[in-house]
């Protein structure tokens, strides 16, 4: 296990779930946040056993000072919002684009070891074969989407021209605790989950029968630590998924039954752009990464779940 570690958007939800682990571990646990979407609340309960600094990932200064004893960066700092990214493509650029190759030159020059970067299904765009391979066609359907593919090419290039080791985790749908679900482009479970706690009926866009694969955030969780240690990784895209999916009918079912609400959603015309099947091909997780996903819809469904119910409205 590596001794000291950055988690840039340590205060968001994946980063937020990541910097706990870290803790628990007992690694030493530095986090970069301008708070633009992470909540300092999301760090209390740890407060005390990390090392916050609210900066931002455009500032290369920052990073340098902040990396100079690091020796595993996980970059999850981003803006994530796939619609925002249409409205501001130049904001998301400097943000993602510019913030990720700010995180590579820094980690270049501090000696950082390895650089764990969150990369997104979102570069698949909508290509129709199903499951998605790390080898197949990439077509970015956002500036978002754009912005993780260029992640992933200078991911690569620093590996090859300067020797830092990097690994890419094209997250599918993330779901779990600390998931904002106060945006109406919010994941779709923290979005079903928050309605549920309310005792509101969910919007269901189109037929509801499109699919995806969700992915529980302790599994995220898991496969950024094996993602950080394994030998023989660097340079690579790594598929994180489930290999199984479910439809968003299925979803609502699920979830309206553990909250015991009886509210029939409405519905409303699907979404423009929205993508109908998505699932992952995970052997090359399994492969790598000896990583499984160990939580199954079911159980990761009913920690969200309490998590949501236990917020207070
Ligand atoms: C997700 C990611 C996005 C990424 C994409 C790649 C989130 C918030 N977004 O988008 O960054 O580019 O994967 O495939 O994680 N839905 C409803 N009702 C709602 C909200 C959503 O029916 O209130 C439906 C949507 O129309 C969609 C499905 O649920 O069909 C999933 O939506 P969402 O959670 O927003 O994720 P993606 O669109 O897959």
């Amino acid at each position: 296990m590596m001794k000291k570690c950055l988690v840039t958007g340590g205060a968001g939800f994946i980063g937020s779930n990541l910097v706990e682990r870290l803790v628990d571990a007992s690694v030493q646990v530095k986090v970069l946040d301008n708070l633009s979407s992470g909540f300092l609340q999301n760090l209390e309960p740890f407060r005390g056993y990390i090392d916050f600094k609210e900066g931002d990932v455009r500032d290369i200064a920052t990073l340098q000072e902040i990396m100079s004893d690091v020796e595993v960066v996980f970059h999850q700092a981003a803006l994530v919002s796939v619609p925002q990214s249409i409205e501001d493509p130049i904001e998301t650029a400097m943000v993602n684009d510019l913030g990720t190759l700010n995180v590579l030159e820094a980690a270049r020059h501090s000696g950082v070891r390895r650089v764990v970067f969150a990369s997104s299904c979102a570069v698949y765009g909508d290509l129709p074969q199903l499951p998605k391979k790390e080898e197949m066609d990439t077509k970015p359907l956002s500036p978002y989407a754009a912005s993780k593919l260029h992640g992933e090419t200078y991911a690569r290039l620093y590996g090859d021209l300067y020797g830092l080791e990097t690994v890419c985790l094209r997250y599918f749908n993330v779901y779990g605790p600390r998931q904002d679900p106060s945006s109406p482009y919010s994941g779709v479970i923290s979005i079903f989950m928050d309605k549920a706690a309310r005792g509101a009926p969910p919007i269901i866009y189109g037929d509801g029968e499109q699919y995806r694969d969700f992915v529980y955030v302790v599994d995220v969780v898991q496969a950024n630590l094996l993602a950080a240690q394994r030998e023989n990784v660097s340079g690579v895209v790594i598929n994180l998924g489930t290999g199984k999916s479910v439809s968003v009918n299925s979803l609502w079912k699920h979830i309206s039954e553990l909250a015991g609400v009886q509210d029939e959603p409405k519905r409303a015309n699907s979404r423009p752009g929205d993508i109908r099947q998505s699932v992952a091909e995970i052997s090359r997780a399994q492969e790598l990464l000896d990583f499984e996903p160990r939580y199954s819809l079911e159980e990761g469904l009913r920690l969200t779940w309490e998590w949501y119910r236990s917020r207070s409205y």
